[in-house]
């Protein structure tokens, strides 16, 4: 690695372990905003970038980084970062896939029971006006024991929830994933209509790319049961937001637990924010004690590896760039 090599934070990592991994191997850290224009200065004698969500490096930005040897995002999602221009600029981008799966997972178990039992809800109503007799009436919860389970995307955080929730809760786990032929447990169906349609609880575990987008639709949101709850922990913008809180106020949906949404970071502009039975969170899914640590450290060691001149395969999303040599 040539001295002091330079690398563009985009925010400052998710715990200060990353920074520190970086400056003990001896690199120079810049921190820089999500501004696309302070982005593109700062990367001018860059060596390596690191960027993570709300934070949108387009192509145009990659360009200016004319040193640049290795991108990276800051977790298992990488749209933060033009993957299509890296490609282009034959820049390796790198990932962390799996380090922070089981926080995920952890969370989507605590959504669903979130929905099933309408925890907030309850919480809301005790505080005010409450009528001892509704408990076995409409304050009743739904047992997710025999449920049926609906996952998109099955890689290491729907693999994980799948594990977790079939043992844990007992529930019939089917999924949706076009990569995937069989896991141990798990249902597997062909399409995502299908899926849709037959779940009691569904959750969404894909990335965000140009065939995700939109993929909850109004016609498919249409096509789920109105008791079914809905889970999103992936990205904001897999799920049409208005169709959804229309499908909520219209009372064709029980419940939805949602961590990310469409124009983060602005979820108070959301449609959602006004949906009955939604409960909204923060993008926090993936963010746990350990995981904030174990993600920078990752992420650091990485590029760190990367300015060294070894690539590790698993970590490299656009494999096309390293060429027959990979
Ligand atoms: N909310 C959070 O805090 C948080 C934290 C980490 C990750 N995430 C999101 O979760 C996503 C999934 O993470 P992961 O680690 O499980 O990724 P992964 O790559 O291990 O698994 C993703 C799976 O989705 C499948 N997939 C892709 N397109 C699909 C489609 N159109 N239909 C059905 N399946 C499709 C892939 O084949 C793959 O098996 C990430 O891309 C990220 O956007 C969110």
């Amino acid at each position: 690695m040539s001295e002091m090599s330079k690398v563009v934070v985009v925010l400052p990592m998710v715990h200060p372990r990353g920074e520190q991994t970086l400056e003990a191997a001896g690199l120079e850290v810049v921190h820089v905003s999500a501004d696309n224009a302070d982005i593109a200065a700062a990367l001018a004698d860059a060596d390596a970038m690191i960027a993570r969500g709300p934070a949108k490096v387009s192509g145009e930005v990659l360009e200016q980084g004319s040193r640049l040897k290795v991108v990276s995002a800051s977790g298992a999602g990488y749209d933060c970062i033009d993957v299509e221009a890296a490609t282009r600029l034959g820049l390796p981008l790198l990932h962390a896939p799996g380090v922070g799966a089981p926080a995920v997972a952890e969370w989507v178990l605590g959504a669903l029971v979130t929905a099933g039992r309408r925890l907030p809800s309850i919480d809301a109503e005790v505080r005010k006006e409450f009528t001892w007799s509704r408990r076995a009436g409409d304050l009743a919860g739904i047992e997710l024991r025999g449920k049926t389970l609906g996952l998109i995307g099955i890689g290491n955080i729907g693999g994980r929830v799948a594990r977790l929730a079939g043992t844990a809760f007992e529930m019939n786990v089917v999924a949706y994933d076009p990569a995937v032929d069989a896991l141990d447990g798990v249902t597997m169906v062909g399409s995502a209509d299908e899926l849709v349609a037959q779940a009691d609880f569904l959750s969404l575990h894909i990335p965000f790319t140009p065939e995700t987008a939109g993929m909850l639709d109004a016609r498919r949101l249409a096509l789920m049961k109105p008791s079914a709850c809905l889970i999103n922990a992936s990205r904001g913008g897999v799920v049409d937001d208005a169709a959804l809180a229309e499908a909520l106020t219209a009372g064709r949906l029980r419940y939805a637990v949602v961590d990310v949404v469409e124009g983060e970071p602005a979820i108070w502009e959301s449609p959602l924010v006004d949906a009955p039975n939604c409960v909204l969170s923060a993008h926090v899914a993936g963010l746990t004690d350990r995981a904030i640590e174990d993600l920078a450290v990752y992420v650091a060691e990485g590029v760190v590896r990367a300015l060294d001149g070894e690539l590790d395969r698993e970590r490299v999303v656009n494999l096309d760039v390293l060429g027959s040599a990979a």
